[in-house]
C-alpha cells in the first residue's frame, strides 16, 4: 500500500459537502455492531451527508484482548457490509478500523468505499498505541497488534483525503505528507480515552488543522461506562483556520459537517506559510 501522489486539487470552486461521523455504541455483539454501522450509514445518507466515518474498532469492544476474538480478514463480513451500506446508499464509507487478520498477523486497519460499494483504500494503523503514564493508562497495542508501513490517502469528487488511525494523529509528519501531497481533508477515526480525550483530542485535531491549513475530522465510539476502556467520544470536525465546526459528548449519535471546501484555498492565501517554509533550514524527507 504504497502512498500515492495525486494532481493538485482545483480549489478555486467552492463547494459545501456534509460529511457524518458516526459516534456508535460498540456492544461486545459484533452482528450487532455491524447492523449499528448499516443502520448509521443509511441515516446518514438520507440527512445528505456524502461521506460516513465510522469510529476506531466499531465492531468489537477496544482492548489488546478483544483483538484477535472479533478479528477477520478483508473482504470479510465487516467489510462486506460497509461495501454494500456504501452502494445502496450511495456514499462514501470510511470504515472506522476492524482488528484485520492477515497471514498470522493482527492488524487494527481502516477500509475505505466509494459510492459505487469498491474498497479504495485500506489503511493499517501505523503508529501502535504503547504508553505509560503511571497510575493513569498504561495500554501496549503491539502486544497483539503488527503496523502498518503506509500512509493511506484516497481520492473523493470533493478532494484529497488522507487517513489515520487514533495515535497516528499524533505525528505531524504524516498530517504534513497527507497535506503536500494535495489532501483537504484529514480523517482519523480514534477512540481517546478519559485520561487523554479531556487533555489532548481537540487540541491534536486543531493543531493537524492549523499546521496544514485544511480540514481534520475524527470519529469516536460512545461510551460505554461498563467497558474496561472509556472512550472520550467527542466525534469532531475543525476547518483550516482552526475552528470546531462541529462537535459532540460521549453519547452515541451521528456528528454533520458542513465542509467549505473554499475554506481550504481562502485560509492558505491569507496566511501563506507553504510558500514561506524555509526549505533551506528544514524540510519534510520522504524516504
Ligand atoms: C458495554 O460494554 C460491555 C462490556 O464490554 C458489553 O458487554 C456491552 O455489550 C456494552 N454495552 C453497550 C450498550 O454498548
Ligand atoms: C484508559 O485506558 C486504559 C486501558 O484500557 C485503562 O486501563 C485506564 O483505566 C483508562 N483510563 C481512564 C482514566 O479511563
Amino acid at each position: 500500500m504504497p502512498a500515492r501522489s495525486f494532481p493538485p486539487l482545483d480549489l478555486r470552486s467552492a463547494i459545501v459537502v456534509r460529511i457524518a461521523l458516526a459516534q456508535l455504541q460498540v456492544t461486545s455483539n459484533k452482528q450487532q455492531n455491524i447492523e449499528g454501522a448499516v443502520r448509521a450509514i443509511a441515516e446518514a445518507a438520507k440527512a445528505g451527508a456524502r461521506l460516513v466515518t465510522l469510529p476506531e474498532c466499531f465492531n468489537c469492544p477496544y482492548g489488546t484482548k478483544y483483538f484477535g476474538t472479533y478479528a477477520e480478514p478483508i473482504p470479510g463480513e465487516s467489510t462486506a457490509a460497509l461495501s454494500r451500506a456504501a452502494k445502496e446508499n450511495g456514499v462514501y464509507v470510511v470504515g472506522g478500523s476492524i482488528p484485520e487478520r492477515a497471514a498470522d498477523k493482527l492488524y487494527n486497519t481502516c477500509t475505505v468505499f466509494n459510492p459505487d460499494g469498491d474498497l479504495i483504500a485500506t489503511h493499517r494503523k501505523i503508529h501502535l498505541f504503547d504508553i505509560d503514564i503511571p497510575g493513569k493508562i498504561t495500554f501496549k497495542e503491539s502486544e497483539t497488534l503488527s503496523p502498518g508501513d503506509a500512509p493511506t490517502m484516497f481520492k473523493t469528487d470533493f478532494g484529497h483525503v488522507g487517513v489515520g488511525i487514533c495515535y497516528d494523529m499524533r505525528f505531524p509528519e504524516l498530517a504534513q505528507l497527507y497535506a503536500e501531497q494535495g489532501c483537504s481533508l484529514l480523517l482519523y477515526p480514534g477512540a481517546f480515552n478519559m485520561t487523554t480525550g479531556p487533555a489532548h483530542w481537540e487540541l491534536l485535531q486543531r493543531g493537524r488543522a492549523l499546521d496544514n491549513q485544511l480540514f481534520v475530522a475524527t470519529a469516536s465510539p460512545a461510551r460505554n461506562a461498563s467497558a474496561d476502556y472509556q472512550a472520550w467520544g467527542h466525534s469532531s470536525c475543525v476547518d483550516p483556520w482552526g475552528t470546531v465546526i462541529a462537535t459532540t459528548d460521549e453519547q452515541p449519535g451521528l456528528v454533520y459537517a458542513d465542509l467549505d471546501m473554499s475554506k481550504v484555498s481562502e485560509v492558505r492565501h491569507n496566511i501563506p506559510i507553504r510558500e514561506q517554509k524555509r526549505h533551506d533550514l528544514y524540510r519534510l524527507v520522504v524516504p
